[in-house]
Parts: C-alpha cells; sequence; structure tokens
C-alpha cells in the first residue's frame, strides 16, 4: 500500500503553545469561581485533557456526546445526542470546550441543550475554527486557531474514528479519505 505522508497543518508545539494562552485567558476571565469545562466527545478530549492542566483555577470536566457526522467528511447537518452529562451545570459556569466548529450546526445544537439547563453562564472555547465554512451563526468566546476549508486529522480528531493519535493536525489529503488507505503505522505517536 502507497505511504501518502499528511501535511502538517499545526505542530504540536503550536499547539501546546496556544493550549497555553487560551488555560490563561480562561484562568483571567474566571478568576475566583470554579467552572464546569464541558468536553464534546469523542473530537474534544485530546483538548480537553490538556487544556485543562492549562487553567490553575478550581475547574471541573464532564462531557457530552454528539453525532453529526456519520463517518463522512461533509457534516450532515442531523445532530443527535449519543451521551449525557453526569452532573447537573444549574447554577454553574460552564465552558463548552470544543475540537472544530465546520457548519456550527453541532455547537448551536449544543449551546441551545446546555441553556435549557439554567447554567449562571455559558461559554465557548473551540480549538479549530473553519471560518468559511459556517451555515450557522454561533458565538465563540475562545478560539485556538481559525483553519481553511480542509478536512483535518489528529490531536483529537479523527477521519472514520483513526488519526486521534497523531500529535499535529494534518490535512487529510482526498486519496486517504476516499480510499481509507490510512495505517496505523502511519501515526506519529
Ligand atoms: P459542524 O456541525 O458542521 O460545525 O461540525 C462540527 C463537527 O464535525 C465537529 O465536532 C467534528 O467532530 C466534525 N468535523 C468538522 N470538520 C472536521 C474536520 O476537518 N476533521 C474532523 N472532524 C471534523
Ligand atoms: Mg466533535
Amino acid at each position: 500500500m502507497e505511504h501518502r505522508p499528511r501535511r502538517i497543518l499545526i505542530f504540536h508545539n503550536e499547539i501546546t503553545a496556544r493550549v497555553r494562552e487560551l488555560g490563561e485567558a480562561i484562568r483571567r476571565d474566571y478568576a475566583g469561581r470554579a467552572p464546569v469545562l464541558v468536553g464534546v466527545l469523542k473530537g474534544a478530549v485530546v483538548f480537553a485533557a490538556d487544556l485543562i492542566r492549562a487553567i490553575p483555577l478550581p475547574v471541573s470536566l464532564d462531557f457530552m456526546g454528539v453525532s453529526s457526522y456519520g463517518g463522512g467528511t461533509r457534516s450532515s447537518g442531523v445532530v443527535s445526542l449519543t451521551a449525557d452529562l453526569s452532573v447537573s451545570i444549574e447554577g454553574r459556569d460552564v465552558i463548552i470546550v470544543e475540537d472544530i466548529i465546520d457548519t456550527g450546526r453541532t455547537i448551536s445544537y449544543l449551546r441551545r441543550n446546555l441553556a435549557t439547563r439554567h447554567p449562571r453562564s455559558l461559554a465557548l472555547c473551540v480549538l479549530l475554527d473553519k471560518v468559511s465554512r459556517r451555515e450557522v451563526e454561533v458565538a465563540v468566546d475562545y478560539i485556538g486557531f481559525a483553519i481553511p476549508d480542509e478536512f483535518v486529522v489528529g490531536y483529537g480528531l479523527d477521519h472514520e474514528g483513526l488519526h486521534r493519535n497523531l500529535r499535529d493536525i494534518a490535512v487529510l489529503e482526498r486519496g486517504e479519505a476516499a480510499a481509507g488507505t490510512s495505517r496505523a503505522s502511519d501515526a506519529v505517536v
């Protein structure tokens, strides 16, 4: 099978530096408070794990599962809840932690869903923003990187369940997405 090197879009050391800055911004904005970070399964797991360690506040962490893609590289527009929070967020300062915003449908669904549970405040922290793809308006409070309209994998982001373990964020080349030629041995871990 042909080996296709991926094009790295954001190197791990750049991600680390940016996550540290986001943590610092959150620390400043939430000084004296104890925010709940709500990571969106599964893509935001790696980002959320790094982000909580960059926030020197009494933070707690919970997760919600949503599914919107069904395996392809384009959003289906249909969002469904696959896992719910394990604690109440009523009266809490909530920060949704998401890996990427594409059309904006997933996050606006989540925002509406969480808002009905009466948190004290509700903010959104997203690692990657595909600005040009937006179909639904969403207010994002913290953004890691704005990226072009390309399908990316790594640092938690997947294609058909794979590549989450790449340390960098890389563009999935068309051949890989179409033929599913990715191999476990390509992973840089
Ligand atoms: P949206 O609902 O169109 O904003 O899609 C957001 C969701 O689609 C994210 O939570 C990701 O799980 C997934 N997604 C969007 N773009 C990419 C990508 O480039 N790589 C991997 N997953 C993506
Ligand atoms: Mg996601």
